[in-house]
């Protein structure tokens, strides 16, 4: 059990002198939990091979699962990587600091534990002033996953990481909620046209705008168990997202979803289960019940995805045993909506009738 220690940060008024220490646990080999745009992450000095190992650790990752190296600015890359392709460099100018991950051939520098054995290596540089600063003053690159247990929802919140890896890690950098809410999109480009192995807060259509085509690995595309095929990205098999509650997603019109989940609802009461509802602000009033949460209006698909991890962990905390939740149309952010929600479901999805347009 390690002495964790909270460092409260205000992101408008950041305390510098508070996040040096974190800095400084950072680069003498610690592990500590931040803020970023999309999710929290858990740090550590990712040319350091022990300190990488509390990460997995600390969250119980299977270790054949790499993680993403987090720099503050872009000539960070050049010690990580074999070569920079020209187009890492377009992107990075557009996307850069931002919710892009970026997996480029790795440099002899970076420990085998860091990328799971792989020759590639997964980088990113946030947009969060709070990571920014943090990595910064550490002065070296900081290798971090999601900072939750392993297969439990991302956190976006310091509540969420406190819940989770308090006792487990040196230190939590409180910053507040994290407003992408979903991951950053992981796109190879060592191969061409470039692959994302992981939709996230980058669309495919704003990635296109900028570069022309880019493929998406044909295990995302599926919308089938993965065991089936294999994914690019080592860490996409894995059960991840999941809360406690069994999670089941409705697909349809509105109208047929609202019936279905409705009809669950009743089925599943009678058995004495407590049903969660996970909808939108355009659908909630056609639910009864204590347990409907709404993650944000349909027209805006972004709030849809800060509130995802948040609410899936809400109603953990009220001991929901069957969450019943709406799809959503796989467009821009959409896509990494879906991903994760069927991850957290498990592949535990109904079809309703037509497809929906
Ligand atoms: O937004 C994010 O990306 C957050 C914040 C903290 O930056 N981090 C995050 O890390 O989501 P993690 O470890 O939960 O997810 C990293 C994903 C995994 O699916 C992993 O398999 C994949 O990136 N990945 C890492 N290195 C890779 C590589 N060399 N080749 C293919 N996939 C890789
Ligand atoms: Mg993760």
């Amino acid at each position: 059990m390690k002495n964790t220690k909270l460092f409260k940060i205000h992101c408008d008024k950041i305390d510098k002198f508070k996040l040096k220490e974190a800095s400084e646990i950072l680069r003498e080999g610690g592990t500590i939990a931040f803020p970023t745009e999309t999710v929290y992450g858990l740090g550590a000095n990712a040319l350091d091979e022990k300190a990488v190992k509390k990460i997995f650790e600390a969250k119980g990752r299977p270790s054949d699962n790499p993680l993403i190296i987090h720099i503050s600015k872009f000539e960070d890359v050049e010690k990580l990587c074999r070569d920079i392709p020209p187009i890492m460099k377009i992107l990075a100018n557009k996307f850069w600091p931002g919710p892009l991950t970026m997996i480029v051939k790795k440099s002899s520098q970076v420990p085998d534990v860091v990328t799971a054995g792989l020759d590639t290596v997964a980088i990113r540089l946030p947009s969060h002033p709070i990571a920014k600063i943090l990595i910064e003053m550490a002065g070296i690159p900081v290798a971090a996953p999601s900072a939750n247990l392993s297969g439990k929802p991302s956190t976006t919140s310091e509540n969420h990481v406190i819940e989770d890896l308090m006792g487990r890690v040196n230190g939590i950098v409180c910053g507040g909620d994290s407003n992408v809410g979903v991951e950053s999109t992981v796109l190879d480009i060592t191969c061409s046209p470039p692959m994302i192995l992981r939709p996230g807060g980058v669309t495919k259509e704003e990635l296109e705008a900028e570069i022309g085509q880019v493929s998406v690995d044909p295990a995302l595309l599926s919308g089938e168990d993965q065991s089936i095929i294999t994914p690019k990205s080592p860490g996409m098999k894995y059960t991840h997202y999941s809360p406690k509650a069994e999670v089941i997603i409705i697909k349809g019109t509105i109208e047929n979803i609202s019936s279905k989940i409705k009809e669950l609802q009743k089925q599943n009461e009678e058995q004495g289960l407590k049903v969660g509802i996970m909808t939108t602000e355009e659908t909630k009033d056609m639910y009864k019940g204590d347990n409907v949460k709404s993650l944000g209006s349909r027209k805006d698909l972004n709030t849809i995805a800060t509130n995802l991890f948040k609410v899936l962990r809400e109603f953990d905390k009220e001991d929901i045993d069957i969450i019943l939740a709406e799809s959503y149309q796989e467009i821009g952010i959409g896509q990494a909506i879906m991903n994760r929600l069927t991850k957290a479901a498990g592949y535990n999805v109904v079809e309703t009738g037509e497809k929906r347009s």
